[in-house]
């Protein structure tokens, strides 16, 4: 057997879908996560091929003790995602969606002002990155057409030779929340990047500044993050990740119009979703003709279950 997860964080009904009657075994699973719960569902299970470059919502370390092989498709979608970082920090500072739905409902017909709609400049501003991967840097390398002053965090600095190409600056993570006007966030969930946007950071940033999320929902504490919005600490944010997903309906960041929403589509263009679905082909016919997948997450699962031909 094997699990293609089409995307990190998929619905539940897809695993239902996938499993079948194995799936009715794992009474109780509410969550998306591919963990000791569903490989007891499926005792034959052998690869668990990810469309996407996180793997958060899969337990490695259990699959890895079961011999399951863990791939995922890395690389192929930085410059889509980081594309839509940038759509989401454009859209928030110049409230784009506000202004769609203000013409849509007919408000421009009665009321138009020098002042209505006002949003924040982007070019020259400062961009604070947290967390400088291949996504990171992309996102900070077109920052640089719109002259921005970039700083980032990381617990690995860049190589010297890309901090003089994107001119950017490392700094540590209080002064990046005091001193950026967008924060843009760029880190996996893991124990350690989990709530790393909470309260007390929050409350560092500038009244006029703006978060924008598209790595990992839970990577911002959500609750803290409402406060911040509802009480102005901060001016706006735009994510495309939540700590719950599908989000709830009743989740009270969707009453807020200085957030923008979208539904964890980053890497949704034609030609990197393309490009992923054929990574998950090349990594599961690699895997049953008995080559290492390019993209093994797990390679210590090699010497748990080597690898052999499927008959
Ligand atoms: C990823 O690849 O991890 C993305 O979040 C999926 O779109």
């Amino acid at each position: 057997m094997l699990i293609v997860n089409v995307i990190s964080t998929a619905p539940i009904n897809r695993l239902q879908w996938l499993f079948g009657e194995s799936y009715g075994k794992a009474k109780g699973l509410r969550n998306p996560r591919i963990d000791a719960e569903v490989f007891e569902a499926a005792p034959k299970l052998k690869i668990v091929a990810q469309m996407a470059v996180g793997y958060d919502n899969i337990d490695v370390a259990e699959a890895t003790k079961r011999g399951i092989y863990v791939t995922n498709t890395p690389g192929v979608l930085t410059e889509t995602t980081a594309d839509f970082a940038w759509a989401l920090l454009l859209a928030v500072a110049r409230r784009v969606v506000e202004a769609d739905r203000y013409v849509r409902t007919g408000q421009w017909e009665v009321s138009w002002h020098p002042s209505m709609l006002l949003g924040r400049d982007v070019y020259g501003a400062t961009l604070g990155i947290i967390g400088a991967g291949r996504i990171g840097r992309a996102v900070a390398r077109r920052a640089k057409g719109f002259k921005m002053k970039i700083i980032y965090y990381d617990v690995v600095p860049m190589p010297p030779e890309d901090e003089k190409e994107l001119g950017a600056r490392l700094v540590d993570l209080d002064t990046l929340f005091r001193e950026a006007d967008f924060v843009s966030i760029h880190v996996p969930l893991t124990k350690e990047t989990y709530h790393l946007v909470n309260e007390d950071k929050l409350k560092l940033m500038k009244k006029t500044a703006y978060l924008i999320n598209n790595s990992r929902g839970s990577v911002v504490d959500e609750k803290a993050l409402y406060k911040a919005l509802k009480e102005g600490w901060i001016a706006g944010a735009a994510l495309d990740v939540f700590e719950q997903e599908p989000t709830p309906m009743d989740n009270p960041l969707l009453k807020l119009d200085n957030v923008v929403v979208a539904p964890h589509i980053s890497s949704a263009s034609y030609e990197t979703r393309s490009r992923m679905a054929e990574m998950v082909a090349e990594n599961l016919v690699a895997f049953f003709e008995g080559r290492q997948p390019p993209n093994l997450v797990n390679p210590e699962v090699l010497k748990i279950r080597p690898l052999s031909k499927l008959p």
